[in-house]
């Protein structure tokens, strides 16, 4: 069957935006599954920048269908705002398609992530303050307002103003907060949001059925990575959806057999926003330089991402938890400079060695890394497109990656431009 996933296999920024690209030429849809706008995936055409949070990836083609599944929550100003720049950018999104099951995230949902971070102080998450959680959990709560409310004005009134009722006490007990008024915020979304939106609310689960069904390639982009998951990141340092492959079932609506590949993207290193875990985190130097040469600061955000070393029991945990048939390796380019590169092989706690990542959060945060050092190629990489261009102590970096994560790696991507890239063949 004809689908492809795209899945982070770090915590997010791997640069899954321009894989999505690459991969979405030969495809006739791209459907984001989770997340909302704290994604940020970019894409360089030649001089021009694209970084989008909610439409997905393969927008930029003419030919392709882009669909944001029921899995993802879709803050609608933000949606509307990224429709409207693309257009001023000649790129038209009359064919976007909104699943109705979609959730919205409202003001009230952003309100309540940002004094929660406040309150937790020095033990705050790092959200992005995007109201994300929020959103999520009254989708779980069952009182979340969907997309298809946007198409029925007394529904969304009226469940507004209940779910309001208790949000508002609650902002005004705990926080102090005067709240948000029911009837303006339905106000807006009746007159501002759903004449824009609600031309694209579509039967998405029913056209991709019809697609794969008539063998048409679709590609599943997910958003953040696998050690953001809810369940399998590195809990409660997460975000609040289920990045992982299998997600994309439930965010799009189709079944397992509809996938036959499943393209995990690292980087060449590693980088994190936000607290939490991290093993083969730099402090010193070279985490600076590495910060510099790849310009790690959040694409919405622009908060420095912290820096590290490639950690293969992450990747060996990411390969098995989203069953990758292949790798796509970004950022190779940044390394360039190094005289020596540093691979997280294994970990240590207690005297016990781990290949893949410990079950309990107490032992993985105890993890000592154990490492390998291989030596730099110190020549600059961004105009290689042939993999016989490539200095040999760049290749054998890539095969002992390759080795360690125990799968091939089909791209290897040397800048961000569209044409910066390797094609391995299979
Ligand atoms: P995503 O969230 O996974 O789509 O990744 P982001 O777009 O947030 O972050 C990746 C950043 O790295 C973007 O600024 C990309 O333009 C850039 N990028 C992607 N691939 C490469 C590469 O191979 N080399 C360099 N130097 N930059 C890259
Ligand atoms: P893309 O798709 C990197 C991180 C936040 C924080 C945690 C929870 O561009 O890779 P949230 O706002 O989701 O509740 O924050 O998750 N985070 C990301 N980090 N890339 C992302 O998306 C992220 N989306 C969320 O920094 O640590
Ligand atoms: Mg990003």
């Amino acid at each position: 069957m004809p689908g492809s996933i795209v899945v982070g296999t770090q915590w997010g920024d791997e640069g899954k935006g321009r894989i999505v690209d690459i991969v979405a030429k030969e495809c006739q849809h791209v459907v984001r599954y989770q997340g909302g706008h704290n994604a940020g995936h970019t894409i360089v055409v030649d001089s021009e920048t694209f970084a989008l949070q909610l439409i997905p990836s393969g927008v930029l083609y003419e030919h392709v269908t882009p669909i944001i599944g029921n899995g993802v929550v879709i803050n609608p100003w933000v949606l509307i705002d990224e429709i409207d720049m693309l257009a001023s950018r000649g790129v038209d999104c009359g064919r976007l398609m909104l699943s109705p099951a979609a959730h919205l995230v409202l003001p009230y949902h952003q309100i309540a992530d940002e004094l929660a971070e406040a309150q937790r102080g020095d033990a705050k998450l790092g959200t992005t303050k995007r109201g994300i959680g929020p959103a999520y959990a009254d989708k779980a709560a069952r009182v979340g307002l969907r997309v298809e409310d946007l198409l029925e004005p007394m529904t969304l009134r009226s469940r507004l103003l209940s779910v309001l009722a208790d949000r508002n006490a609650y902002l005004q007990r705990v926080y102090d907060h005067p709240g948000v008024d029911p009837d303006e915020l339905a106000d807006q979304l009746i007159t501002e949001v759903a004449p824009r939106l609600a031309p694209l609310v579509a039967d998405t689960v029913g056209w991709l059925h019809e697609a794969l069904h008539a063998g048409e390639r679709v590609l599943f982009e997910g958003a953040q990575a696998t050690f953001l998951d809810l369940d399998h990141g590195t809990y409660p340092f997460v975000t609040s959806s289920n990045p992982v492959a299998g997600f994309a079932l439930v965010g799009s609506g189709i079944g397992p057999g509809a996938i036959d590949q499943v393209i995990g993207i690292a980087k060449a290193y590693t980088t994190r926003v936000g607290s939490g875990p991290f093993v083969t985190e730099l402090h010193g130097e070279t985490g600076e330089h590495l910060r510099d040469r790849g310009a790690e600061y959040g694409t919405n955000t622009n908060r420095p991402r912290r820096c590290g070393w490639f950690d293969a029991v992450m990747g060996r945990q990411a390969v098995r938890l989203n069953a990758c048939t292949e790798i796509a390796l970004t950022k190779l380019d940044v390394l360039d400079e190094l005289d020596t590169i540093k691979v997280c092989v294994a970990y240590e706690v207690d005297g016990h060695r781990y290949d893949y990542l410990p079950h309990l959060r107490s032992l993985h945060d105890r993890a000592v890394p154990v490492y390998a050092t291989l030596p730099g190629w110190k020549t600059p990489l961004d105009k290689v497109t042939q993999r016989w261009q490539l200095p040999r102590q760049a290749v054998d970096y890539i095969v002992f990656l390759e080795r360690q994560l125990g799968l091939p790696i089909r791209y290897v991507c040397v800048g961000p431009g569209r044409e910066q890239y390797i094609r391995f063949a299979a």
